[in-house]
């Protein structure tokens, strides 16, 4: 695939805004995106171990964790989906090719991903006191970790899109086409396990924030809040080491393009990054249980993973420029203040003061252990503005687009 083929299978259209937006954008999302999938695995991981226990202590987590899940799947899907929009605008000839010679899967991706969340919600249904009546159809859940890995079909998308040099090998084995899309053409194992067993220290940041919300809530059971606090150091420490190794494996194994990846700065800010997290909660010692730090060790664990997905996109940047000569900051802009203004405004305000409203009546409901939660006036004028933001913003969004189209 020569440079000028590649730039051929661009959108004519252009971008509507610099295309460097969508690349901190497409780290940031990805970021988050892979934060909620980590919690997701990680927690529903817990609810598998402890659900069957004798011991309380467990169970108790079990019936935790399972509620984390269940949100955490549907917060993985919903920020899924920034990324996918931000990598298909700016790499759009690599990522739809990618697709298309794989669209059997792609497409199963989404069966899947559906059979995940269901079973995982039959397994809620069968099993509403966790604590009291231990767990009942097991096979439910360890079908739903199963289908949940679909994530390796994305792992494979995304690296089929850095090889242009096998595209047509791909598509056309020995010079016969094959157009099923039936076959999945390149992984990386030790990539696809560093981001799986990444959810091992992110959880254990999660368990941190969760037992500073039991804190907060105040919680009497002393014993569980330290039991608590050890498994979380246990996951970080040991989830660490594992995820460091398998990333040294995945450096060790990168093809002869990539190899510069593996000693540049990039790597080493991703390694400093994620051992500062880990040793954390070790240097913050009792303050944990104080004001936000307990928060703090899954906020910092963002922050990593921040650094991470820059690094991960470093060397997708570097390897299609420097190999394949397709820069994807270049691309034609056609500047769209509008849409560009919509999107910032959508998500800071609107989404903004909804969310905001939504995460404080949860947030101040679980911190009330008696009696019935009534939120105060501030929180329903929150709640008051997000509903009129709502209708403005729908209101705007049709009116522009009836406007465009009867001018
Ligand atoms: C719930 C199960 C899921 C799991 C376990 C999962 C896992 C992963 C993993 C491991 C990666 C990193 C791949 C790599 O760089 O090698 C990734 C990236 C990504 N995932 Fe997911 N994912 C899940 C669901 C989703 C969904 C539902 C969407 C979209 C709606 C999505 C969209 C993406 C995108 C766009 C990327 C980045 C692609 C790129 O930058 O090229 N994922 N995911």
């Amino acid at each position: 695939m020569t440079p000028e083929m590649l730039y051929a299978l661009r959108d004519q259209a252009g971008v509507p805004s610099h295309p460097v937006l969508f690349l901190i954008l497409g780290v940031l999302t990805f970021a988050l995106h892979i934060a909620a999938v980590q919690v997701m695995l990680g927690a529903s991981a817990l609810t598998l171990r402890g659900a069957f226990s004798a011991e309380t202590h467990w169970r108790r987590l079990a019936a935790a964790m399972l509620t984390t899940a269940k949100i955490a799947v549907s917060v993985a899907i919903v920020l899924g989906v920034a990324p996918l929009l931000f990598v298909q605008v700016i790499y759009d000839p690599f990522w739809y090719t990618s697709n298309v010679l794989s669209a059997w899967w792609v497409i199963g991706f989404i069966v899947a991903l559906i059979g995940g969340y269901m079973a995982m919600y039959l397994f809620y249904w069968r099993n509403h006191d966790l604590v009291r009546d231990g767990a009942r159809g097991t096979a439910w859940m360890v079908l739903s970790v199963a289908l949940l890995l679909v994530g390796f079909i994305v792992h494979s998308l995304t690296n089929q899109m850095l090889f242009p040099e096998a595209w047509m090998q791909w598509y056309a084995p020995g010079g016969a086409i094959d157009p099923s899309g039936r076959s999945l053409h390149y992984w990386n194992l030790p990539r696809f396990g560093f981001f799986i067993a990444l959810s091992a220290p992110v959880t254990g940041a999660w368990l941190y924030a969760y037992r500073r919300y039991l804190i907060g809530a105040g919680e009497g059971d002393a014993v569980y809040l330290d039991w608590v606090r050890a498994l979380a150091q246990r996951l970080m420490v040991a989830g660490g080491v594992v995820a460091v190794l398998l990333g040294a494996l995945w450096m060790a194994t990168l093809p002869a393009k990539m190899a510069w990846f593996a000693t540049s700065p990039w790597v080493w800010l991703a390694l400093a990054a994620l051992l500062a997290v880990v040793a954390l909660p070790l240097v913050l010692g009792p303050q944990l249980d104080r004001g936000l730090w307990g928060y703090g060790i899954f906020g910092a664990g963002a922050v990593a993973l921040i650094v991470v997905g820059a690094a991960r996109e470093a060397l997708r940047y570097v390897t299609l420029l420097g190999t394949h000569g397709y820069d994807a900051l270049d691309y034609r802009i056609q500047m769209d203040w509008y849409s560009t203004v919509l999107f910032f405004v959508t998500f800071a305000v609107v989404g903004g003061v909804t969310l905001g409203y939504l995460l404080t009546v949860a947030w101040q409901a679980g911190q009330q252990r008696q009696g019935t939660y009534t939120p105060g006036p501030r929180v329903t004028a929150l709640g008051q503005w997000s509903v009129r933001l709502l209708v403005l913003w729908t209101l705007a969004y049709f009116g522009v687009g009836l406007w465009v189209w009867l001018r």
